[in-house]
C-alpha cells in the first residue's frame, strides 16, 4: 500500500480527502507545509496531495521544497479557479504531475491519484531494477575479472621447456621450493618466461587447488592498483559504487604473482610491505584490516638492487621479496633449448591452427642460433606461430616462413655450395659466399657491391640470380 500525504490548512476538506483515499492508500495529514515536510523527512511517500493557498507557505513552495526531500514521489496540485493562471508556471516548472481545481468530483480525483501512485510504482520498479542490474553487472566484473586472472593456471614443470644447463638449474632451484610459501622473486629479462614459471611453481605446489592471481604493477595507476590489490569498500571515492573484493582477498590460501612488481610507487611499496610483514590487508575507504593468508611470488625485469641503491625501491621490501631469487637467463645464452623450444611451438601452433607440418629445418635453427632474441622466447613463439600460418599444408618450416629479420641475404638455391665434388660447383660456391658477403656489408647496395666486384650492375643480377640470392631489406 502506498503512503499519500495531504495538506491542507482546511480540516474539513482534510479530513472529507482522507476519507475517501484511505481504503486504498495510508494516508499521512498535515495542516501547513512546515508540519508537512516534518512527515515526508520521516515517511517514505508515493504521492503528495497538496493545497495552494494555505497561510506561511503555499502549495507550490511547499511542494518545490519537497522535491529535494522526496524527490521521486508524485506532486499534485489542489487550486482553486482563480489561482489558476498563477500556478501554472509553477506547475511547468515544479514538476508536478497535476492540478486538480477546486471543485472536484470524487471520481477524477481518485483516477488522478490512482495514476499518480502507478507513475510512483513504475519509477520506483526501474530505479531497483537498474540497482539490480548494476549490481549484477558488478558481480560478473568481478567475477570475470578473477576468472581472467586465475584462467589457464595449471602448467606442469614439463611444459616449461629447456634441458640447457642454466635451464636445468633453474628447475632444481624452482623443485627445491614448490610445496612450501615462500616468496619467489622471478628476475628476467622480457619474454624469458617468468609468468609461465610462476604458475608452474603455483600449480605443482601444496596451492594448487586454490586461485592463483595475477596483478600487473606496472602501468596501473596508484589509486587504482590499490583498489584491485586490497579492495575498497563503497563511497570510498568517486566511482566507488560498490564495495570490491581485492585479489589478496580473492586468492586467499593461494597465490597472488605481482608482475613488474618494480614499478611500484614509494606508496604502493609501502602497503605491500604490510602484507609481507602481517599478513594484513585493508580496503580503501576501510578502517579494519583483514588477514589473508596468500603466496607471493614476484617478477621484475628491473635490477632491483640497482634500484635499491638509487632510492628507487625501498629496501626493506626488497629483501622482503628476495627470499628465494630465481635468475631467468636471457634466449640468447641458452642456445642450446632452441631445438626443443622450437618444436615445441611449432606443434603448439600446428594444433591450435589445425595444420600438419614436417618440422623446422636445420637452416632455421641455424638462423635461430645466430638471433639474438631481444624479445627472448616470446619472439620466437610469435615468429613460428606466424610461420605456421603462412604455411603450406604438410611443408617444413622453412627460413623462406621466417620475417625479414631473419634473412636480410639468404641464398635460396642450395646448388653450387661448394662440397668439393666438381670443381665448377666448388668455384660457384667460393663465389656466392664472396658476393654474399660484400653485399652484407654494403647492406645490399647493388652499385656498391658490383664496383667492389668489379662487375657491371647487370653483371651482378645475372649472378644473383643465379644463385638465388634475395636482397631484402628490414
Ligand atoms: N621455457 C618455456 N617453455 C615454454 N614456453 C615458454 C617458456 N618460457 C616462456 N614461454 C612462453 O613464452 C611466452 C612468454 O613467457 P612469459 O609470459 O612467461 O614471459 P615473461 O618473462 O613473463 O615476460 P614479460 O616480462 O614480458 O612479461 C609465453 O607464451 C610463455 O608460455
Ligand atoms: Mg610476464
Amino acid at each position: 500500500m502506498e503512503t499519500i500525504l495531504i495538506v491542507d490548512d482546511q480540516p474539513e476538506i482534510l479530513h472529507s480527502l482522507e476519507r475517501q483515499l484511505r481504503e486504498q492508500y495510508r494516508v499521512l495529514t498535515a495542516l501547513n507545509g512546515a508540519a508537512a515536510i516534518d512527515l515526508l523527512r520521516a515517511h517514505e511517500t508515493a504521492v503528495i496531495l497538496s493545497d495552494q493557498r494555505m497561510p506561511g507557505m503555499t502549495g507550490v513552495e511547499f511542494l518545490a521544497r519537497s522535491i529535494e526531500i522526496r524527490p521521486d514521489a508524485v506532486r499534485i496540485l489542489i487550486t482553486a479557479y482563480a489561482d489558476i493562471q498563477a500556478s501554472i508556471a509553477a506547475v511547468n516548472q515544479g514538476r508536478i504531475f497535476y492540478y486538480i481545481s477546486k471543485p472536484w468530483e470524487p471520481e477524477e480525483l481518485d483516477l488522478i491519484v490512482k495514476r499518480a501512485a502507478e507513475q510512483y510504482r513504475l519509477v520506483m520498479e526501474n530505479k531497483r531494477l537498474s540497482a539490480e542490474l548494476r549490481e549484477a553487472n558488478r558481480r560478473l566484473e568481478d567475477e570475470n575479472r578473477s576468472l581472467k586472472k586465475t584462467l589457464a593456471a595449471g602448467v606442469s614443470l614439463e611444459e616449461v621447456i629447456g634441458n640447457s644447463p642454466r635451464m636445468l638449474r633453474v628447475k632444481k632451484l624452482v623443485s627445491k621450493i614448490l610445496d612450501t610459501s615462500t616468496t619467489v622473486l622471478l628476475i628476467g629479462e622480457t619474454g624469458t618466461g617468468k609468468e609461465i614459471l610462476a604458475r608452474a611453481i603455483h600449480s605443482n605446489g601444496c596451492r594448487r587447488d586454490r586461485p592463483f592471481v595475477v596483478q600487473n604493477c606496472g602501468a596501473v595507476p596508484e589509486t587504482l592498483l590499490e583498489s584491485e590489490l586490497f579492495g575498497h569498500v563503497k563511497g570510498s571515492f568517486t566511482g566507488a559504487i560498490s564495495d570490491k573484493t581485492g585479489i589478496f582477498e580473492l586468492a586467499d590460501k593461494g597465490t597472488v604473482f605481482l608482475d613488474e612488481v618494480g614499478d611500484m610507487s614509494s606508496a604502493m611499496q609501502i602497503r605491500l610491505l604490510r602484507v609481507l610483514q602481517e599478513g594484513e590487508i585493508k580496503p580503501v575507504g576501510s578502517a579494519a584490516v583483514r588477514h589473508v593468508d596468500v603466496r607471493i611470488l614476484a617478477a621484475t625485469h628491473r635490477n632491483l638492487e640497482e634500484e635499491v641503491r638509487t632510492g628507487r625501491f625501498r629496501e626493506d621490501l626488497f629483501y622482503r621479496l628476495n627470499v628465494y631469487p630465481v635468475l631467468l637467463p636471457p634466449l640468447r645464452e641458452r642456445p642450446e633449448d632452441i631445438q626443443d623450444l622450437a618444436a615445441f611451438f611449432l606443434e603448439k601452433y600446428c594444433s591450435r591452427l589445425k595444420k600438419r607440418m614436417k618440422g623446422v629445418s636445420e637452416e632455421v635453427i641455424r638462423l635461430f642460433r645466430s638471433h639474438s632474441w631481444p624479445g627472448n622466447i616470446r619472439e620466437m613463439e610469435n615468429e613460428i606461430e606466424r610461420a605456421v600460418t603462412l604455411a603450406d599444408q604438410d611443408a617444413a618450416l622453412t627460413p623462406d616462413l621466417l620475417s625479414p629479420r631473419f634473412h636480410k641475404f639468404t641464398g635460396g638455391a642450395e646448388s653450387g655450395t661448394g662440397t668439393g665434388s666438381d670443381l665448377k660447383a666448388e668455384v660457384q660456391g667460393i663465389e656466392k659466399r664472396r658476393i654474399l658477403e660484400i653485399l652484407e656489408r654494403n647492406s645490399g647496395n647493388i652499385s656498391k657491391t658490383a664496383a667492389e666486384l668489379g662487375l657491371s650492375r647487370q653483371g651482378l643480377h645475372k649472378k644473383l640470380n643465379r644463385y638465388g640470392i634475395q636482397a631484402k631489406n628490414l
